[in-house]
């Protein structure tokens, strides 16, 4: 069921930074739980949490020990908030991480889906494509595009979003560029969402301060332009997303 309560959509965030401590997320505990909080406010009942993942800088299974342990000091608070939390990581990639056996670890909830972030100075060539076509063959995974609106040539060529959607990639981006962005990335980004070629929102949030969890104010510019079934189809597509037994995802 989507439908909250009194009729409001319960919401999903797919990438925040609220693990404490263990990135350049929230600072400790304090603040990992008012992230909690401020989001549990705001109608969002499902949270994935999804910390940086250097593989340059960290074994995976140092990252997972730390990762746990930082989960295990907000599970209760969580819970507390009404709030199903959700293990995950936002993965950097890079070529070595191809190099790994296995990745599953690092994909959202046991699915086959994570949530990876390029390289900031990525022009997606095809070189660069071929790295994303190396990961989905090698390990079968479904790469999701962490903020997208940060690339400028995924913002300027449909044609290259179109290879990578049909290669089997998917598409975030986060809510404050629909409120913050120029004029024509924010247009461009209701486009996408309602051509289906950007597929989930999250906050990105990192703190309580210059990137605090701000959820509500963004989904209402969605709903104000695209209506409020287009808002509630998106988050089925993301609970859909989260369920691990669902062998095939339609979006
Ligand atoms: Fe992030």
């Amino acid at each position: 069921m989507i439908g909250g309560m009194n009729g409001f959509v319960k919401m999903v965030d797919v990438h925040t930074h609220i693990l404490p401590a263990i990135d350049d997320g929230a600072a400790d505990e304090k603040e990992a739980c008012q992230m909690l909080k401020a989001l549990a406010s705001q109608r969002v009942t499902t949270v994935c949490l999804t910390p940086h993942y250097y593989h340059h800088k960290e074994s995976i299974t140092a990252f997972l020990t730390r990762r746990a342990e930082a989960f295990q000091k907000i599970e209760e608070y969580a819970s507390q908030c009404e709030l199903t939390i959700f293990l995950a990581c936002e993965a950097h990639l890079t070529e070595d991480l191809l190099n790994e056996p296995d990745l599953s670890m690092l994909c959202i909830n046991k699915t086959r889906f994570l949530l990876l972030e390029a390289p900031r100075d990525w022009l997606f060539s095809a070189k660069e494509q071929f790295l994303l076509e190396r990961l989905i063959s090698r390990f079968g995974i479904l790469p999701i595009l962490a903020h997208v609106e940060r690339y400028p040539p995924l913002l300027k060529s449909d044609s290259l979003l179109s290879n990578l959607l049909e290669m089997g990639c998917r598409m975030q981006i986060n809510l404050s560029s629909l409120s913050e962005g120029s004029f024509l990335i924010r247009r461009r980004l209701i486009r996408c969402l309602s051509e289906d070629t950007i597929h989930f929102v999250g906050t990105d949030c990192h703190n309580m301060t210059r990137r605090a969890p701000e959820y509500t104010r963004h989904i209402d510019l969605i709903e104000k332009k695209l209506g409020r079934k287009f808002v509630e189809q998106l988050q089925i597509n993301a609970k859909r997303m989260l369920n691990p037994s669902a062998m095939k995802v339609q979006l």
